[in-house]
């Protein structure tokens, strides 16, 4: 499999010889994602609302490696590439098919990770960090990726991380807008305006998304029509929640969020950590507050109208048992 090359090297046979003394770097960058509404409906094609999110971003630094080996250092493994466990098995792939497909010269590599974004906490980690290095990578080989190129590798890497997936998460990890994404149609960029403070809360316990989705698909062999009308009004909630945004409606948006989440409860995937962290969200004065992501553990998310009540929102919650919160302010017009 090759995809289309503008190979250009920045680092030839010749300049491998002078990197002692000036070595070549690539830097890769990806941030986080948090879905705002319509998972899980999602991997079954009904709509989901999806933003990059900045507050948690990772970077990943290519430079030549000292040994024969590509060399992974990371706070989570450092050693040789191919020994790397099983969960990093999604890193392997994208660094051979990111070399293979633009046939990118095969040299042994140190590709080192700094991260802010938590691992297993639906914030898209696993996707964000195949993304920057897949970028960091092309970087270092002055190789101009596109889009679509990305994407693909990303995919083809990440299919072994998730057993049955809707492809948002890869998508959003090279997305700088928000989208507006159904698994069988393009996805849809829009801007989002809205007047309003997005609380995003680490619930502290590692979300369980491939758990999440098989016990979904479980719960719809087995009530087929239930499971089918709760998926169906998500993806009402979807839509609606789609042009309350357009019409900077922040209440409505928030009502909308608070019962996404009732509605994933009734396809079991949260927990009572995570109600917690939502009731607490409420009494604190949200708008709406819900769980994102795969659920079984990861992050709650809160809407808030205005700075001051996302501070008082973000202490509830982190009184509630979240260990880290971070929160946006919504309208990029400002
Ligand atoms: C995980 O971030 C989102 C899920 O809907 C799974 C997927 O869409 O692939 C639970």
């Amino acid at each position: 499999m090759t995809i289309d090359k503008q190979l250009s090297p920045k680092l030839s046979e010749q300049s491998l010889v002078q990197t002692s003394i000036n070595p070549a770097v690539g830097r890769g960058y990806a941030h986080s994602k948090i879905i705002l509404m319509g998972e899980h409906s999602v991997v079954y094609d009904f709509p989901a609302i999806a933003l990059p999110f900045n507050k948690a971003k990772i970077e990943a630094i290519v430079t030549p490696s000292l040994s024969d080996h590509h060399i992974l250092s990371s706070d989570y493994y450092h050693g040789v590439l191919v020994n790397a466990p099983e969960a990093l098995a999604n890193i392997i792939r994208a660094v051979t098919l990111t070399l293979e497909s633009f046939k990118l010269p095969n040299l042994p590599l140190h590709i080192s990770i700094q991260s802010t974004i938590p691992v297993g906490r639906g914030m898209g980690s696993s996707a964000a960090v195949v993304v920057a290095i897949v970028r960091a990578i092309c970087d270092f080989y002055t190789f101009n990726i596109s889009d679509y190129q990305l994407h693909f590798i990303v995919n083809q890497a990440e299919v072994i991380a998730h057993e049955s997936t809707s492809g948002i998460d890869t998508l959003m990890a090279s997305s700088s807008s928000p989208i507006i994404y159904r698994k069988s149609k393009q996805p849809v960029p829009f801007e989002f305006n809205v007047d309003a403070y997005l609380i995003v809360a680490d619930s502290g316990q590692e979300g369980q998304t491939k758990e999440a989705v098989s016990k979904v698909r479980l719960l719809k062999e087995d009530k087929p029509s239930f499971v089918h009308n709760v998926m169906r009004s998500i993806g009402e909630f979807v839509l609606q929640a789609h042009e309350a945004i357009q019409n900077n409606d922040r209440i409505e948006l928030g009502r909308l969020m608070t019962y996404n989440h009732y509605y994933l409860n009734q396809l079991e995937v949260s927990n009572t950590r995570l109600d917690r962290i939502v009731n607490a969200a409420w009494i604190a004065g949200a708008l709406g507050a819900k769980l994102t992501g795969g659920g079984l553990g990861g992050c709650v998310i809160a809407l808030a109208e205005d700075l001051e009540s996302a501070q008082q929102i973000e202490l509830a919650m982190r009184d509630a048992g979240a260990v880290q919160t971070w929160s946006m302010f919504l309208n990029g017009k400002d």
